[in-house]
């Protein structure tokens, strides 16, 4: 097994047209509504990472037969509540909360209990935010009182809620909320703190009734549902999330341009260019099209002469959400102390990341002051490293390693990062799209 890559010289300049790998969020919910759909789905360009391929795994437990046949990915729906149920079955979710909380909420009925396992860093994750909102739809989850995977889940009783509250801006806990509410024809009310809505676009696009009222901090979302979801073709857009990571590179480098074909810059997921423009850099959009409730462009960026500090507003938090790592690395190089706040949810992802994220930058010499929910990080225009780097023990968070590869390619010094596989969670094709703007690691 290849344990690090070892990286020794910066990235020249570049002026380069990629590609990145689909949407994850789109990819697993794609799966979830073709599994529960009646009939023959057809999904194209769907992200092959492990999360996606754990979801299909997951599927398949339940009975539900899925084949790759050119490029595109057939799913054979077995209609709203009609898996396979049988006793022992048991779920790995690898590493992806989304599959976790997700796959749970198709679950509710389950004559048997259906244990659900994950990774070391999913095993640590809390799921009390879905036990909660999901055991007032009848069912039970075992042992009692355990808030961490492994969990069991079986039907209970036959009564349901009809009014949610989700605070956090979790779109997994909205769409666990959502995917358990379709599986009853009384209505449900969800008053769901802003976050990602790639579920409400789902439910638009298969027509199952949902009405949404928007405030400026939360979405009122009635929902009803149905017998049967119509099946579906769907064409999967490029992961903004996966493309910051090649903006980055391009912020950070000198002399470089890059463009990202298709990426779906969907306004709850678009947070970090909103933040990076207010940092000064320039983006710009060519080829927008709408899709689905999507809105997909090509984005291109140019590195800047200079990158401006920046107080962030709270209100960007959730459609950045995955973003912050990468934030950070570029707001040590502004020119001024920038602050980031009201993110202890950070700490609640893959990894600890705002506290990684933080020991990050003290590693690399970046001074930040850190605290449960915030951090300060004093910027340095003309940052350069010289020294050795090793990154490793970061519960192989996948933005963890990305974001070091993006450092150290950007900042020079010489570096070993661990846990290179860790990037195939969400981004299979990084370390080729690092070869092919011109960046050089050797993989050991
Ligand atoms: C996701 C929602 C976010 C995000 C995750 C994907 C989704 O998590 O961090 O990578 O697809 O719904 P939360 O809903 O827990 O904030």
């Amino acid at each position: 097994m290849k344990k690090f890559i070892a990286i020794n010289s910066k990235i020249k300049n570049y002026y380069k047209i990629i590609n990145v790998d689909g949407d994850k969020s789109i990819s697993i919910r794609s799966l979830i509504f073709a599994s529960m759909a009646s009939g023959k789905s057809k999904i194209q360009n769907l992200l092959e990472s492990e999360d996606v391929l754990n979801t299909i795994n997951c599927l398949k437990v339940l009975g539900v037969k899925i084949k790759k046949k050119n490029k595109s990915y057939q799913v054979n729906g077995l209609g709203i509540n009609n898996f396979n149920y049988k006793k022992n079955l048991i779920l790995n979710a690898g590493n992806s909360g989304t599959l976790a909380r997700l796959i749970l909420s198709t679950l509710i009925k389950s004559p048997f209990k259906i244990k659900l396992i994950g990774d070391q860093s999913l095993s640590k994750r809390d799921f009390d935010r879905v036990i909660k909102p999901l055991s007032q739809f009848g069912c039970k989850f075992f042992p009692p009182k355990k808030t961490t995977l492994p969990l069991m889940i079986k039907k209970n009783y036959d009564v349901k809620k009809n009014m949610f509250y989700e605070k956090k801006g979790s779109a997994q806990v909205k769409s666990a909320i959502m995917l358990a509410a379709l599986q009853f024809k009384s209505s449900t009310n969800i008053v769901a703190k802003k976050s990602r809505n790639h579920t409400e676009n789902f439910f638009k696009f298969l027509k199952i009734p949902i009405k949404i009222k928007q405030t400026k901090n939360y979405d009122y979302i009635n929902v009803r549902g149905v017998n049967k979801i119509r099946s579906f073709k769907y064409k999967i857009p490029s992961d903004i999330s996966s493309s910051l990571f090649f903006l980055a590179l391009t912020i950070l480098n000198k002399n470089s341009q890059i463009t990202i074909r298709n990426v779906n810059i969907n306004d709850t997921r678009t947070g970090a260019i909103k933040i990076l423009k207010r940092m000064g850099i320039k983006f710009i959009f060519k080829n927008i099209k709408y899709y689905n409730g999507e809105k997909i462009s090509d984005i291109t960026v140019n590195s800047p002469k200079n990158i401006m500090p920046i107080n962030c507003p709270k209100k960007f938090n959730s459609s950045a959400i995955d973003e912050f790592l990468i934030l950070f690395l570029i707001a040590s190089k502004a020119n001024g102390t920038s602050y980031f706040k009201g993110l202890e949810e950070l700490n609640n992802k893959e990894s600890p990341r705002l506290k990684i994220g933080s020991n990050f930058l003290t590693m690399i010499g970046v001074k930040n002051y850190c605290t449960k929910d915030s951090i300060k990080i004093v910027g340095n225009p003309s940052l350069k490293l010289n020294g050795n780097y090793i990154m490793k023990n970061f519960l192989k968070d996948h933005r963890v390693f990305m974001m070091s590869t993006i450092a150290a390619l950007t900042l020079g010094g010489n570096w070993k990062i661990f846990d290179p596989k860790s990037s195939e969670t969400s981004f299979p094709s990084f370390l080729n799209l690092i070869k092919k703007v011109g960046g050089k690691y050797i993989y050991n």
